[in-house]
């Protein structure tokens, strides 16, 4: 049975005392045991915000690691150096990163290989751009991001991963991709993992969708049956909306 998730992408918001009464304020709100919740707190805080989830529900999240296990890489985080602080999961292949840190699919399998060789689990994020929707490349440009990464790994990595589909044009535009729009592409992704692997490792993986999810919309975005959850980046840094957006993935 795969997994209802809400994954809070805190990007680069929040100081050290936003961080802290954000994360307070989270913990107050109801828990729907249904649903996963995820929150991802910019690199300083990741340490500081698995001590303040701790007898919570909420799991901690990097947004980023480096595809080397260490080196000579100023200013990079090492996979090691976040299990060794206990993460366990990492966000891989945002569009953020992919547009301003050049981040290709070679680099991305790197990042997914080293990481899932260490047990550090993954949100893998893809999507279209506009000029894609609009000339009609979507799916295209979606299976060929998948080829490039991870539809290369074996059926096993398939527990290990979270997929997120992030339309570019969504991201941050207000603008979001209608419900049929992402349940079409979900069910476009679930139909390429089906033909890499089989039925089972296809109906397993939790597929979220990214790009402008907020309370008024939340709800029917993720009524459709390929939609598992949402990669919510703006709604995600105020309490309120976050947990509505929660609420609406709960079916208690
Ligand atoms: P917004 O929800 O702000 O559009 O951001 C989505 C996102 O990029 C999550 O990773």
């Amino acid at each position: 049975m795969r997994k209802k998730i809400v994954a809070g992408n805190w990007k680069m918001h929040n100081d050290l005392n936003e961080t802290i009464s954000l994360i307070n304020e989270l913990k107050k709100n109801d828990i729907y045991s249904d649903v996963i919740v995820m929150i991802s707190p910019a690199f300083p805080f990741l340490q500081m915000a698995l001590e303040l989830v701790k007898k919570s529900n909420i799991e901690v999240v990097s947004q980023n690691v480096h595809q080397k296990p260490k080196g000579a890489f100023t200013g990079e985080i090492s996979v090691e150096m976040l299990k060794s602080i206990g993460i366990n999961k990492t966000i891989i292949g945002h569009s953020e990163r992919r547009k301003y840190f050049n981040e290709n699919d070679t680099v991305l399998l790197e990042k997914v290989k080293l990481a899932l060789s260490n047990d550090l689990d993954i949100i893998f994020c893809f999507g279209e751009e506009l000029l894609d929707r609009k000339s009609n490349r979507h799916f295209e440009v979606v299976m060929n991001q998948l080829k490039k990464t991870v539809l290369n790994l074996d059926k096993d990595s398939w527990n290990k991963i979270v997929l997120a589909y992030e339309p570019v044009w969504a991201i941050g535009t207000g603008e979001t991709a209608s419900p049929d729009q992402a349940q079409e592409m979900h069910e476009f992704i679930r139909k390429c993992i089906l033909e890499s692997y089989d039925k089972t490792t296809s109906e397993n993986v939790s597929i979220l969708y990214g790009g402008s999810v907020k309370p008024s919309n939340a709800n029917e975005i993720f009524s459709k049956k390929d939609v598992d959850g949402g990669l919510i980046g703006g709604a995600s840094l105020n309490a309120k909306d976050f947990q509505l957006i929660i609420k609406a993935n709960s079916s208690l």
